[in-house]
């Protein structure tokens, strides 16, 4: 199959999502002073694409399905998801389901403050109507001058509270069933000659090199953790990965997909992003993720696996006072 070139306002835009993923990630990176400390987890040790779409009509996609939705008064926290609507008002603040539910082992809470183990995720949370006081205990449990990483919450936090890092996102949900996958995401299979494999602690450093070299978003170093990662290797290198991170209830947001700038075009990222979205769905739940607005690549590539979006969303990261 004979590869595309891309546009020059394609490969604009990508670099800007790297720009901004890096900065992101590297804001996340912030050291945090640590209260408290949460319970030490047990460590778990040729696609075919169906129908190509051009470089520029994604976007247009993204931009349609939101801009319908808003002309027809509807809120777009309600795009697409169809079937398992009705538990789809987790993912509006997905951080906070996690750490209530399945992640509350990775939890560290102060009254109604809760954040994950800094080695884990910066992520952080507070209800959706904080006053005063929950501000105070997020305030404590992070400490003096730490990064608040609010993810995708609309909260507004006190005024002292510096801005770090805005940026604009995407939340995309995949289908409600497999039946309604499209033929480009039912026809994955790994790329000739490569090994999809359980990616276990021993993975770590290889891992966070590849991260480090593709900057696919934050990324820690007991991240893996969260969930199950999945790697490709090529030669016995790992060349491309992704994993699951928050887990609200009935939902797992795939993560870290990223690909090796030598191994890319050849399908490994939709097929570790397919493997995931089986895996997920075989327990019953459904995947989502979350992606920069003005990552084309990405968005295009998830949109031929069948995700949607489901709202806009702003990354934001403020210091403590
Ligand atoms: C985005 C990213 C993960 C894609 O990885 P990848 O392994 O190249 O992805 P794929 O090969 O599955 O798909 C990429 C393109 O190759 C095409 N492709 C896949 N297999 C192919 C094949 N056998 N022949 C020709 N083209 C193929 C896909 O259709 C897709 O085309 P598109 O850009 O027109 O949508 C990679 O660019 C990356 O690591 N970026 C930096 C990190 C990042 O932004 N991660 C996403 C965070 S949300």
């Amino acid at each position: 199959m004979a590869r595309r070139k891309r546009t020059t306002t394609v490969e604009f835009l990508c670099a800007l999502g790297s720009e901004r993923l890096n900065r992101y990630a590297d804001a996340s990176s912030i050291p945090t002073l640590m209260k408290g400390s949460a319970e030490e987890p047990v460590d778990s040790s040729q696609r075919k694409i169906g129908s190509l779409r051009t470089h520029d009509q994604y976007p247009a996609d993204v931009d349609t399905a939101v801009d319908k939705a808003r002309a027809e008064g509807l809120s777009t926290s309600r795009l697409h998801v169809g079937d398992g609507a009705e538990n789809a008002a987790v993912l509006d603040d997905p951080v906070l389901a996690s750490l209530e539910g399945h992640h509350a082992f990775l939890a560290r809470r102060v009254g109604r403050a809760v954040t994950y183990h800094p080695d884990v995720a910066t992520f952080c949370a507070v209800p959706r109507h904080p006053d005063t006081e929950d501000w105070a205990a997020l305030a404590y449990l992070l400490g003096r001058g730490a990064l608040a990483d609010l993810f995708s919450a609309s909260v507004v936090p006190p005024a002292d509270w510096d801005p770090v890092f805005t940026v604009d996102g995407l939340q995309m949900v995949a289908p409600a069933t497999t039946s309604s996958w499209p033929s480009a995401a039912r026809d994955v299979v790994p790329p000739r000659d490569s090994e999809v494999v359980e990616l276990g602690a021993h993975d770590l450093p290889a891992m966070v090199e590849l991260v480090e070299r593709t900057r696919p978003g934050p990324f820690w170093p007991r991240t893996p953790q969260l969930g199950t990662y999945l790697g490709i290797r090529h030669h016995g290198v790992l060349v491309a990965m992704a994993g699951e991170r928050l887990h609200p209830p009935g939902w797992t947001e795939i993560s870290a997909v990223c690909t090796a700038p030598e191994a890319r075009g050849q399908g490994y990222a939709s097929c570790l992003v397919q493997a995931l979205s089986s895996r997920i769905s075989a327990r019953s739940e459904r995947a989502f993720l979350h992606v920069v607005r003005s990552n084309i690549s990405a968005i295009r590539l998830y949109s031929d696996l069948g995700f949607r979006p489901r709202r806009e969303v702003t990354f934001r990261g403020f210091r403590v006072p």
